[in-house]
């Protein structure tokens, strides 16, 4: 099954472009530059009365909730909040009567995520979700969702998964923001822009033996930074959560501007840093931390676009992704961290599939 691979994980990341290509299809509407979903089981009209989104989650999928934030917020200016399933469910957060409550589960059996929307529901609250399972009880228990068609999902570290959630939280902002004040032709750019996304992640995908050649270089680190601003932020904790799970390395995710307030601390040659710079509004600043970084000595990986500057000797090392529409970057810059957590734990001999104390989906509290 695992054919030329030699382990699930490093298959299911070369299986993004496929798994992201049935996330999306028949889910657009070229004649209203939008999306679709069959299955969420609310009209425009009360999709209109929405005027806060909850999401909820665990691991992995509670950081795809936070892309989702980022996109829905800029593209369709409804209030969004993310909260750790497992908090949510003990807090008694005060809801309006105009909430939507998301969860979203790979799996859609962690418990967590499953008793904080049994939660939600009894307080009478719409609860959709976002699952790969397919007939999973958070999938029977919602009140509508989008399935993710990702396929089966076996190496314990998300992978495929997560870039499919990014994706369809990124056509929900689409397709909320078309109810409001995106236009056509900004909807329009949208769609282009994840119909051209499966090709742009093999792109990535083929930069593989590049990322590995680096991942030798950066084995023996036992401590690891992930900055990033803005939307790169669930990626930089996305990044961090990859190579701790399965190379057991420590690693933090941080807004790169928080390093300044302690993180920085950390900075020596003994702890490098993966900054995710991508082109764009906070570039500069993010150059800024590199150099603060470097000049603590701290190795830094760079991940910025292609065909824009980026300084010369800028980082030690850097890759490039396809400078994109915005609302796919997270998943273009998602991809070079799996592949340098996979090679780095492969490197140390790790058991990748099935790393120590971890199981593939949590039904315990
Ligand atoms: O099946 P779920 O998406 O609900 O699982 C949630 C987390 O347990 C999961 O994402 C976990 O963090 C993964 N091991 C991350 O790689």
């Amino acid at each position: 099954e695992l054919g030329a691979f030699t382990h699930y994980m490093e298959k299911e990341i070369f299986e993004q472009p496929m798994a992201l290509e049935n996330a999306m299809r028949g889910r657009f509407s070229d004649d209203e530059s939008t999306s679709k979903f069959g299955g969420l089981n609310l009209d425009a009209r009360e999709f209109r009365h929405v005027d806060r989104i909850v999401f909820l989650a665990c691991g992995t999928a509670w950081h795809a909730c936070l892309v989702a934030e980022y996109l829905i917020e800029k593209y369709a200016r409804i209030p969004v909040e993310v909260e750790y399933a497992s908090e949510f469910r003990y807090r008694n957060a005060p809801l309006d009567k105009n909430t939507l409550v998301f969860v979203i589960s790979q799996s859609g059996e962690t418990l967590d995520t499953l008793e904080a929307l049994r939660e939600a529901k009894r307080k009478g609250y719409r609860v959709l979700g976002i699952t790969n399972g397919v007939g999973s009880t958070i999938a029977r228990e919602t009140d509508g969702g989008v399935y993710q068609h990702a396929g089966p999902e076996i190496g314990v570290a998300s992978t495929k998964a997560f870039t499919s959630q990014v994706l369809i939280g990124g056509m929900l902002a689409l397709h909320l923001g078309r109810m409001r004040d995106l236009s056509f032709s900004d909807g329009r750019e949208m769609v282009k822009a994840f119909r051209s996304l499966p090709g742009l992640v093999s792109q990535v995908l083929g930069q593989a033996e590049q990322i590995k050649e680096i991942a030798s270089r950066y084995t023996d680190y036992e401590d690891f930074l992930f900055l990033g601003r803005q939307s790169m932020f669930p990626i930089a904790l996305e990044g961090a959560l990859k190579l701790k799970e399965i190379s057991y390395i420590h690693a933090e995710g941080y807004p790169a501007a928080e390093m300044k307030h302690g993180p920085i601390a950390l900075i020596s040659e003994k702890c490098p840093s993966v900054v995710l710079s991508p082109h764009g509004d906070t570039f500069s600043k993010v150059l800024s931390n590199i150099q603060e970084t470097r000049a603590r000595k701290g190795r830094v990986i760079a991940i910025t676009s292609a065909g824009k500057d980026f300084p010369e000797e800028g980082a030690d090392d850097v890759i490039h992704i396809p400078h994109a529409h915005d609302c796919v970057m997270p998943i273009l810059a998602t991809i070079p961290l799996q592949l340098l957590a996979y090679y780095i734990a492969v490197n140390r001999e790790c058991d990748v599939d099935k790393p120590r104390n971890l199981a593939k989906s949590v039904t315990v509290e």
